[in-house]
């Protein structure tokens, strides 16, 4: 594929072809993960505990998600670009949703928005979708959510809430979402609604039998070391690489060694 779109993505579902998606805030980091052939890059509301410290992904404002979603958009050539939706930025009503996902289409190029949450929702989404804004969803465990959850625990183990997201995620699908993010549901759970959608289902924490896979970048390269869940796979130790790359500039500053004679005017 030379350009990756929201039908690419249905097409690769429909093709048995698995979709590998992973978040990305700023222009570097973005430039290698387009380069290296990822289909989606997600700039998540993640960004709020990656990038800006905070415990929760609540603080983040719509201001910040379209700066980090601009230095994306100028980074990449190939991949498709969802920004998420901030906290406070579409759940009082429609109209305030629709100015939203406007906002970050028009001032970051983006290509388009994902919102935590199913029914209680819909009416935002359907008026997004209508102004013609791609629209991903996501359920199962939503973390702009957590003071209500109480825990980043797995969800959706109890049969009613197993029913209410199958339900959620086939009316996303009627709405015409054109993906679904499910986030950390038991892998059983999550290949049903895989199976009961042609929409392509992208999980974290959430098995193999679901159409595709994300991550968040920071974590899979182990720059991050104090987040461990059992779905995190690390390709990298990025942490200690860093951490002694760092303590040896500090070394050569200190003893004089760094800069060297071939390192000055
Ligand atoms: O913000 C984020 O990184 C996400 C992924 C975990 C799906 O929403
Ligand atoms: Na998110």
């Amino acid at each position: 594929y030379k350009r990756i779109t929201v039908k690419t993505l249905v097409d690769m579902k429909a093709n048995g072809e698995k979709i590998s998606m992973l978040t990305a805030y700023d222009y570097t980091m973005a430039k290698i993960v387009d380069g290296a052939g990822i289909d989606v890059i997600l700039v998540g509301d993640s960004a709020s505990n990656v990038m800006a410290g905070h415990e929760t992904t609540l603080p983040i404002t719509l201001d910040q998600m379209i700066y980090h979603a601009s230095s994306v958009i100028r980074a990449i050539e190939r991949c498709l670009v969802v920004v998420d939706l901030p906290f406070g930025s579409y759940q009082s009503d429609p109209k305030e949703a629709l100015r939203s996902a406007i906002r970050i289409m028009k001032e970051s190029g983006a290509h388009s928005v994902k919102m935590e949450g199913g029914r209680e929702i819909k009416d935002s989404i359907k008026r997004i979708l209508n102004a013609g804004i791609p629209v991903m969803g996501h359920l199962g465990l939503t973390p702009q959510s957590i003071y209500k959850f109480g825990t980043y625990t797995v969800r959706a183990k109890e049969e009613v809430e197993a029913e209410q997201l199958i339900d959620d995620a086939k009316m996303l699908e009627k709405v015409g979402c054109f993906a679904i993010v499910l986030e950390k549901i038991p892998a059983k759970l999550a290949k049903k609604v895989a199976d009961s959608v042609s929409i392509p289902i992208i999980g974290i924490g959430a098995g193999g039998g679901v159409d595709g896979q994300v991550l968040v970048l920071h974590d899979m390269l182990g720059m991050t070391h104090e987040f461990n869940p059992r779905f995190l796979r690390r390709y990298m130790n990025l942490y200690e690489d860093m951490t002694s790359s760092i303590s040896q500039y500090v070394d050569d500053v200190k003893s004089r060694d760094f800069p060297n004679d071939s390192e000055q005017y």
